[in-house]
């Protein structure tokens, strides 16, 4: 029998750590989901979301279904970014088709209702769920855990949902700087302890979702993006120094190299309209890309999933880069396409210079 992987021969942390490897190891985003029928089916017997991930045998499952399914390289611990604000007190639930309704903070008066800080007792269910993950991945395949980034999570705590251009948040954000400011500083306290309690309980690496950063104009994004991401980062490597953190700042078109020249991030994940060719050139070389085809591409596959699948590839050639969407996979998405995709990266397809 061959001698047992170390972790750092897993293929995912060998690029996180700057290692090219050629094909690239594999995660989605979502890639555990309604697109997938064995999910729908182990979906409909928890009344609700919220239930469900806090089951941690349902919780593993739906973490290894797309494992199972399609070997990907890394898996990601199926919760959600909104588990971060229910156990600061807010009320949070999910509607069938409508997403998330918080009970919206508007005023000094719902802040002073948040805990002070987060509830790690009653997160023991996410817990639990890694470390049953844990006994059950192939020495090849690494586990991922999550926090949304502040700004993201205190989006949806302000506007009660997912509104479409974060205007409640913003607005909040310029008219009581002071308070939108005790929001992120409780988020970036917040987000370090249950992070650093995900990695004592096995997680390998972390991706931080910021995943409207986009909407906003510069010295807001440095104010509200950055500098709670930078110290999240400084927080959880102060407690494990040799854990990668993968940012996912969605939407931030040119302003990207200011995220890992500021918040000593290792690992950088591109939305789709983030073109290789200009990452190449614009990032230091010593950046770790991950990303980034269209979810819209995977879902129509055909050409458009074989053509953006190689432009990707070949865009990234030679570097650390890790395959993943541009955001996450949709539910509609069939997964004859997802089987698709992985072939043309595997078997090293016709626009990989280097298979
Ligand atoms: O597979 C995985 O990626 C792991 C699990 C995971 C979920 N949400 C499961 C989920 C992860 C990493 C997330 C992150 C998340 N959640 C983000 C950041 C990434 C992104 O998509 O931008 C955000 C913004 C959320 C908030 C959220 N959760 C919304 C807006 C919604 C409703 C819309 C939707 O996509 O359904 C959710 C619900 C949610 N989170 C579902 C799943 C599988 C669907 C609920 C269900 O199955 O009933």
């Amino acid at each position: 029998m061959d001698a047992p992987l170390r972790p750092s021969d897993k293929p995912f942390l060998r690029v996180l750590a700057g290692e090219p490897i050629s094909p690239p190891p594999i995660w989605l985003m979502r890639q555990a989901g309604r697109y997938l029928p064995e999910y729908r089916k182990l979906r409909a017997e928890s009344a609700s979301f919220l239930e469900f991930c806090a089951t941690p045998k349902a919780a593993t499952e739906a973490t290894l279904q797309p494992i199972r399914r399609f070997g990907f390289d890394a898996a990601i611990l199926f919760s959600d970014i909104l588990v971060v604000p229910h156990s600061l007190g807010q009320r949070v639930s999910f509607e069938a088709n409508s997403g998330p309704k918080l009970e919206p903070i508007k005023s000094p008066e719902d802040f002073a209702k948040l805990k002070e800080e987060i509830d790690l007792d009653g997160l023991a269910p996410v817990f639990e769920t890694i470390e049953r993950v844990k006994e059950r991945l192939s020495a090849q395949t690494s586990l991922i855990g999550f926090c949304g980034a502040p700004f993201t999570v205190a989006s949806y705590m302000i506007a009660g949902y997912g509104a479409p251009d974060q205007a409640p948040a913003r607005l909040l954000a310029y008219r009581d700087p002071a308070l939108f400011q005790r929001l992120i500083d409780r988020l970036v306290i917040a987000s370090i302890a249950y992070l650093t309690r995900q990695i004592e309980a096995g997680v390998e690496a972390v991706q931080v979702f910021d995943s409207w950063a986009g909407v906003l104009p510069t010295p807001e994004l440095e104010r509200w993006s950055i500098a709670p991401v930078e110290a999240i980062i400084a927080g959880v490597k102060k407690k494990a120094p040799g854990v990668p953190i993968i940012l996912f700042p969605r939407g931030v078109g040119q302003r990207l190299p200011a995220f890992p020249a500021k918040t000593g991030l290792d690992g950088l994940s591109l939305d789709a309209c983030v073109d290789p060719a200009w990452a190449r050139q614009a990032l230091d070389e010593n950046v770790v890309l991950q990303g980034n085809l269209d979810p819209l591409a995977l879902l129509a596959g055909g050409q458009a999933l074989e053509q953006g699948t190689r432009r990707i590839l070949s865009g990234f050639a030679g570097r650390p880069h890790i395959f993943n969407l541009g955001h996450g996979v949709l539910p509609e998405t069939p997964t004859q396409n997802v089987e698709l995709m992985l072939h043309l990266i595997r078997r090293g397809g016709e626009g990989n210079p280097n298979p």
